[in-house]
């Protein structure tokens, strides 16, 4: 068992280094281009590894069988597909490749991106015996080394490295999936504070508002940043540049604010009755505030913000607060 999870580990290094060297070659000028399009440096590409599954569609397996491995095992990596009539061939084809490592460094799995509108956008490893996309973070292997005293988790790919090239270290993505709680605890052991980095379409917000419950629950400090009118850091990054990204992060969003923000986009605050409403679902959210101190402040806050009445905002709580 232990040694074919090794095993596994030496054929996914093997191929991130062939996909490395085709990117090099003269057919992987294409992907290269498209890379240097984003605007990746020769040193982003490398601190990455980025690397281009070529147009030959059995190039890596018949590679991997050079160097003595079984199709057994190929097939359990994920990057060979076997089939009875057809025979085996590349999962990866004519994609700009990502390598995923976990935080010592090893090469898990692998995500493909297609060089236009193709679909799917991008294509990702299966999980296998290595790579459980609910326990990794991209990026992680790189942030868990950075002096700053936050993360950054983000959706993507090149979220993550157009951040590291702006020099934000701290960069991290779920890669799509749904945050878990199990990579909410492995980003503890690296910071207190995470800063949620989503897209700003409607799915980015839907993300962030079930990742912010998970952070709480494994004691993170949650804030939120907005990316608007960019769609997301990447794109941020490349309009606006660094200094005023980390405007952003300084203007970062406490996570209740952002909660009951995006809430507030179902009220229509000049209709008395629908304005109670609202208030009332602030009133019931504000039980999650267990110190007296915390609730207080969140109530005056709110308070002042909205423009009502301390005292009508805390009975309303306190009125929530006792049916517990
Ligand atoms: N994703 C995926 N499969 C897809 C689409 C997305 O696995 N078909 C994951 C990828 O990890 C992707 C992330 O979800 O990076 C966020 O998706 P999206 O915002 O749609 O893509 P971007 O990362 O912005 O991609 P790009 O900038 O390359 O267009
Ligand atoms: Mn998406
Ligand atoms: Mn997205
Ligand atoms: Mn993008
Ligand atoms: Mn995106």
């Amino acid at each position: 068992q232990a040694d074919l999870r090794s095993q596994m580990l030496e054929i996914n290094k093997q191929a991130a280094k062939y996909y490395y060297y085709q990117l090099k070659s003269e057919r992987g000028q294409i992907a290269y281009e498209y890379l240097r399009n984003r605007e990746l440096s020769d040193e982003t590409i490398i601190k990455f590894g980025l690397g281009y599954s070529n147009k030959f569609s059995d190039d890596l397996y018949k590679y991997l069988k050079g160097l003595g491995y079984s199709d057994g095992i190929l097939k359990e990596s994920g990057l060979i597909t076997m089939d009875e009539k057809k025979g085996s061939y590349d999962k990866f084809w004519n994609r700009v490749m990502y390598p995923i490592m976990d935080v010592n460094n090893r090469v898990i799995g692998f995500g493909g991106r297609v060089m236009g509108d193709g679909m799917p956008k991008y294509l990702n490893s299966p999980e296998t015996k290595l790579f459980d996309k609910s326990r990794n973070l991209y990026g992680l292997n790189l942030a868990r080394l950075s002096r700053k005293p936050n993360m950054l988790i983000c959706e993507g790919y090149m979220d993550v490295i157009a951040l590291h090239q702006a020099g934000f270290d701290n960069a991290v993505a779920s890669l799509g999936t749904a945050f878990t709680g199990l990579q909410a605890n492995l980003l503890k052991r690296y910071t207190h504070e995470v800063l949620v980095t989503y897209d700003s379409d409607e799915a980015g917000i839907k993300a962030a508002l079930r990742a912010i419950p998970i952070l709480k629950e494994a004691g993170l400090t949650a804030k939120v940043i907005n990316m608007r009118p960019y769609k997301d850091p990447d794109e941020f990054i490349k309009a606006l540049g660094r200094e005023e990204f980390q405007k952003r992060i300084d203007e970062a969003e406490n996570s209740f604010y952002y909660e009951i923000s995006i809430m507030e986009r179902d009220y229509d605050l000049n209709d008395p009755e629908q304005k109670t409403k609202f208030f009332n679902e602030i009133a019931k959210k504000m039980l999650v505030f267990t110190e007296e101190i915390e609730r207080n402040n969140y109530i005056e806050a709110v308070a002042k913000r909205y423009k009502i009445e301390y005292d009508n905002l805390r009975k309303l709580v306190n009125r929530y607060g006792a049916q517990l």
